[in-house]
């Protein structure tokens, strides 16, 4: 069974999605967790964003390896543990443009649908029920206030200790929204048949309640 939750960023997806995991006992998997790790080998070896070949490379050469420890979700890049790096500010910036690349996309979608084919999961992120599994049982798309948005991802930020301003939150959000919607592989998009769940007003706790109850009912 597939549970997809899309959204944009910092809708509230992957906190959501991981207690819903833990609830029905399913396998958690963060999508976004995979094109910041290619994004973090990218950066680290200093391959031009723009050089399609050189990134391709890259990409074919990349141990990756994703799992959930505990409450945890563990990113391996190369047998090392980059959980922490993939989400530094520079990852951020530049992930919308890599995440955009065809082969990138490829080459993920095709280990998210192996991990999907072995497990019953709960998979975050953008395309989820468009693209990689659109037969997925259940899917359901969160959205918020884009100011709501950035006032919990400056939290976030803040207590992870990256001193940003509001401003900048909320302007790398925009940024990130509409590149992640507009770009022609695989945009950010609404599945016709998916939930859409409002989370502006919701507590952690009533979002996880509603894609619960929606799972128990129709399962
Ligand atoms: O956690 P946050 O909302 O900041 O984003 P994320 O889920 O970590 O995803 C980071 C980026 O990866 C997004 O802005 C997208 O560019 C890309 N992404 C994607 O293209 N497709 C997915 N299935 C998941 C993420």
């Amino acid at each position: 069974m597939i549970v997809a939750i899309d959204g944009p960023a910092a809708s509230g997806k992957s906190t959501t999605a991981k207690m819903v995991a833990k609830k029905l006992e399913m396998t958690y998997l963060d999508t976004g967790a995979m094109y910041r790790a290619v994004t973090l080998a990218l950066l680290r070896s200093n391959t031009d964003l723009d050089d399609y070949d050189s990134v391709c490379q890259v990409v074919d050469k990349l141990e990756l390896d994703i799992y959930d420890k505990g409450s945890k979700t563990i990113v391996k890049l190369d047998g090392e543990d980059v959980s922490e790096a993939i989400r530094s500010m520079p990852v951020t910036e530049n992930v919308s443009a890599v995440s955009a690349m065809k082969y990138v996309r490829q080459t993920m979608v095709e280990i998210q649908r192996n991990i999907g084919k072995k497990t019953n999961c709960v998979v975050e992120g953008r395309d989820i029920g468009t693209v990689v599994f659109p037969d997925a049982e259940f899917k359901i798309f969160m959205v918020a206030d884009v100011n709501m948005r950035a006032e919990r991802r400056f939290k976030d930020l803040h207590e992870m200790g990256e001193s940003r301003s509001f401003q900048d939150v909320l302007a790398d959000l925009r940024r990130r929204d509409e590149k992640d919607s507009t770009r022609a592989y695989s945009p950010l998009q609404k599945a016709d048949e998916a939930i859409e769940i409002d989370t502006s007003m919701l507590s952690i706790d009533q979002q996880v309640r509603k894609i619960i109850n929606l799972v128990k009912k129709n399962n």
